[in-house]
Order: structure tokens, then sequence, then C-alpha cells
């Protein structure tokens, strides 16, 4: 099996050496070897679910460094994903309580190429039958960012490729694309350790952004509040992420034992803050430690009932500024009037109870809840590649022989219309969130 994976590679290279020489469509020439039969192709064919990436007009290697996972994949035009590699920093980060922005950067250095070759030699797509490179520049830790730019420059040198930037946050809003038909425009809403944020998505890299965060994103005050309750001491959370401990403590929880206030209550606009409620919550653990003369490290008897209450303050707060989100779409007709859909993405957006929150709202209003399996949800390399394929095909972003390209760790996504958001002042009315 490998020596004919490794033959067939080798006529493939020959061949694309002679498609380059002879300046033919390399489409017509797979078409056409693909009538004669040439071993090559038909061997490569018999790989079965990769498919044959010559079939395919374009295949993007999509490289993903931005925060703690370092991720590649190759996928085809029609989303079809070739292959894909990903080493996570989570286990490390867990240990020392957080990112540590010089200790992620190490481990992206360690990790990147060999992830990288992982994903093209599951692929069976040679660096040089690649269409473009796509990477993530932007928004995230810029020492991190940097390695995978800093990578992603010499392939493109080495390879002749063209080389496609991506915004880290078009790439999770995009990624629903890949799996299902859902047109522009759409809204999102993007929720992840980093960012939260509602958007009008109107196309690739056209987006209208209705509200943000203006403290930080409810993974990080998810993940700090784990911490906090020291989870990673908890037998069935050691390995988990933040978001994903307090998901499953939840889950028996009682979350009427433990009393949070909603936060922005009195803000008629779409953005979001949670320091408030981590504060509350503090206070809470605080106090319940005194009463159970609990010492650090040791876990609370009620960790459950206040995962279940921070999880559902976090819902509850995402889907009232959704929820101003669509009719603030509405009464600007910024929605499609058949088939409107709500994509949502990024970490957070594993969460289930969230998603289930998230559902009535959309119910309520007749729009369709969207949302990608949690493994493209999280940080990954194909949806980096699939922003790849987006812009490739819209003609947006792909650069020959980039000069000056540099990572940026802050980056606005779209056009900001929070103001008139706020102006409009829309009241939401009363849903029960209760699930
Ligand atoms: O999108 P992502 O992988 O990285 C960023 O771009 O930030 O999101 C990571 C965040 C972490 O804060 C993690 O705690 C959160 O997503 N997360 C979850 C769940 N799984 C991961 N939050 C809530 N529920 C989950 N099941
Ligand atoms: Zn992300």
């Amino acid at each position: 099996m490998r020596s004919s994976r490794c033959e067939a590679a080798q006529e493939r290279r020959a061949l694309a050496r002679w498609v380059r020489k002879s300046n033919l469509d390399p489409v017509c020439v797979a078409m056409t070897m693909r009538c004669l039969r040439v071993r090559a192709l038909s061997s490569v064919a018999a790989r079965g679910l990769h498919g044959h990436p010559w079939r395919e007009p374009s295949v993007v290697l999509g490289i993903e460094t931005s925060c703690d996972d370092t991720a590649a994949a190759v996928v085809a035009e029609r989303g079809r994903v070739l292959g894909e590699a990903l080493h996570s920093q989570k286990e490390t980060h867990l240990k020392t309580g957080g990112i540590i922005p010089p200790v992620a950067q190490r481990l992206h250095r360690e990790h990147l190429d060999r992830v990288v070759k992982e994903a093209m030699d599951n692929s069976g797509v040679s660096l040089n039958e690649l269409t473009a490179i796509a990477t993530t520049i932007k928004p995230g830790l810029a020492l991190s960012l940097r390695v995978g730019l800093e990578y992603s420059l010499k392939l493109i040198e080495q390879y002749e490729k063209p080389f496609i930037p991506i915004h880290h946050m078009e790439a999770h809003a995009l990624t629903i694309r890949m799996l299902q038909a859902v047109e522009f425009p759409f809204l999102v809403l993007l929720i992840s350790g980093g960012h939260s944020l509602l958007a009008v998505v109107r196309g690739v890299d056209d987006f209208l952004l209705l509200g943000q965060t203006l403290d930080e994103a409810p993974g990080d005050t998810l993940d700090k509040v784990a911490r906090r309750l020291s989870l990673k001491n908890h037998p069935a959370c050691c390995t988990m992420s933040g978001g994903e401990a307090i998901e499953y403590l939840a889950r028996t929880g009682n979350r009427l034992h433990v009393e949070i206030t909603q936060p922005m209550s009195r803000h008629l606009d779409c953005d979001f803050s949670f320091s408030g409620l981590r504060n509350q919550v503090n206070q809470i653990i605080i106090k319940k430690e005194k009463e159970e003369g609990i010492q650090s490290g040791q876990l609370l008897s009620c960790v459950n009932d206040i995962a279940a209450t921070v999880q559902h303050t976090v819902a509850v707060h995402l889907a009232r500024r959704t929820h101003r989100a669509i009719l603030f779409c509405k009464k600007e007709d910024l929605l499609p009037q058949s088939n409107p859909a709500l994509v949502v993405s990024g970490g957070v957006a594993s969460n289930e109870y969230i998603i289930k929150v998230l559902q009535i709202v959309t119910d309520a209003n007749g729009i369709s809840l969207k949302c990608p399996p949690p493994k493209l949800c999280t940080d990954n390399g194909i949806m980096i590649a699939w922003n790849g394929i987006e812009r490739l095909r819209a003609g947006i972003g792909v650069l020959n022989k980039p000069k000056t390209i540099r990572y940026e760790p802050k980056a606005p996504l779209g056009i900001n219309l929070s103001e008139q958001v706020r102006k409009a002042a829309l009241k939401v009315p009363h849903l029960k969130l209760n699930r």
C-alpha cells in the first residue's frame, strides 16, 4: 500500500511538472489522463474516501497557531477534508493554570512541522500540488501567530504558492458553509476563549459587527471560574478545558441553589460583559469556602451547583443579546425573508446547554440555528483551509509573492454597527429561557 502510494505520488509529481512546463490547465489534464486510465491517477483514485485532489479545482493547506492549538489540514474545493492533524497544548496550560505565551510559542515551534507533515501525508497530496496555503495571521497571541506565519512564508517561498492570510474569527464564521448550504447573509454568534461577538455575515470578508464583549470572552470566564474552583483536581474533569468541565458538572448541579444577577440587563444593545459575572461567582466561592473550611486546591461540595448557575447565566446573557440582534436585523432588513439563519461557532458553541437556550430564541423568531460539530467549533486547521477555499472562490485576498505580511494580535471584524444598535434601543420580549 505504502509503495503504491509512493509510486503514485512520484507519478503525480512528474505529471505536475509536465503540466507546469506545458502550461496546461491541470483539471483538463487530469480529466484526459483519467480517460486514458493512466495508472498514476487510477491508483490514487483507489484511495476511496480521500478521493483525488485533481478532481477538485482547488486544494488548500490551512495552518492554525493563533492560540494554544497547533493545527493543519488539507481541504479540497467542495469541502472535502483530505487530511488533518492537531496538537493541543491544553494539558500543559491546565498544569500551569493558563496560557503562558512563550510556552505556547515554544510548543508551536516544536510541533508545527510534524503537524503539517502529518496533515499532508494523510491527504496524499504533495506540497507541489497545493493550490495555495492559508494561515491564521490575526487576531491571537502575537508569539503564537508569529510561528505559523514564519513557517508558512518559508513554505510559500520554497514551493512558489499563493498565500491566503486568514482572520481567525472569519474562519470560525464560515466553517458551517463547508458542511451545509448556508447562503449569505446570515447572523453569526462567535463565542470562544478570546471572543464574543454578534455579526451579520454578508460575504466572505463582509461583516457588520452588531456587538462584542466589553471585557472578557465567555470561554475565558468559564476557564477562570474552573480554575478558581480547582476543577483540575476533580477526577472527572482533570483533562477538560474549563468550559467542558463546567458543562460536565452543571449536568448534575442545581442552579437554583446559587444566585447571580444577569449582566447588562439595562443596556439595550448587543454588547457582552462577563467580568462582573465572574466577580460575583468569586464572592460566592469565597463565602462557601469559609463556610466549608476549604483550603486552596480543595473542592467545594457545591461545585456542580456553581457550575450550573454560571453556565445558565452565560447562556441567558448570550441568548438575550442574540435575541436583540435578531430584532435589529429584522428592523433593518439585514437577513433574507426566506430561511434566515443564526450560525453559532467558536469553542463555547460546543456547549449543548448554551445551544439549547439559543434554540429557544431562534424558534420563537422563525430562524434556523446552525452549529458545526464540537470538533469544528474549537480551533482546528480545517476551518482555516476552508476559509482559504472560500477566499479563492471569491477571488479575495489571495496573494502571490507577498512581501510584507505581518501578524496582527488585535484585529477588528467588519464594519462596526454597535452604535446604531445601541441607538435603536430595542426591548427584548420576555422568553422563558429555562431548560
Ligand atoms: O475557539 P477555541 O478553541 O479557541 C479560541 O479561539 O479561543 O475556544 C476555546 C474555548 C475555551 O475557553 C474552552 O473553555 C471553551 O472554548 N470550550 C467550552 C466547551 N468546550 C470548549 N466552553 C463551554 N462548553 C464547552 N463544552
Ligand atoms: Zn477560535
